[in-house]
């Protein structure tokens, strides 16, 4: 990917991330995943007082593409931080990882942890969730 489409998309995310709903954890994350007809699907983490139902924002973003209809996925960037804290480094969660391998190819799909435009990490699902169950093994 280029620089640009990576930074245009941390852009995305860092939006999303203004409507986290996180009372919570005081945790806020967004997500801006792009299909691969280029368009970009934002999501935010949504907790609950129940604290079971939260859902991370890059499972709301891959859900509501989902929901629409649209299956197949570029990349996603990620940005996290305390509400008033300084932005970390917000590696995707196990649950969330084995919800891309639903959907993504493992070593075309590119997931970008931004702490913000310059400072981010590239990887590929395939580094970050290596030997996957997946379909493959139910059919
Ligand atoms: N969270 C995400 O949305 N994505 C991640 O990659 C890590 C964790 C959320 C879940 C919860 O609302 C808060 O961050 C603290 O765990």
């Amino acid at each position: 990917m280029e620089t640009l489409e990576i930074q245009n998309l941390i852009q995305h995310a860092e939006t999303a991330r203004e409507h986290s709903y996180s009372p919570y954890s005081g945790y806020m994350v967004g997500a801006a995943l792009l299909t691969d007809t280029g368009q970009i699907v934002t999501g935010c983490n949504i907790e609950n007082a129940a604290y079971g139902p939260s859902n991370c924002a890059e499972r709301t973003a891959f859900f509501k593409a989902v929901s629409d209809g649209v299956l197949h996925f570029r990349a996603i960037a990620i940005v996290g931080g305390k509400r008033n804290g300084k932005r970390d480094y917000a590696h995707p969660c196990g649950v969330c990882r084995q919800v891309m391998a639903e959907f993504c190819n493992p070593e075309t799909f590119w997931i970008i942890v931004a702490k913000n435009q310059e400072e981010y990490k590239v990887y590929t699902l395939k580094e970050l969730l290596p030997e996957s169950f997946g379909s493959d093994n139910l059919s």
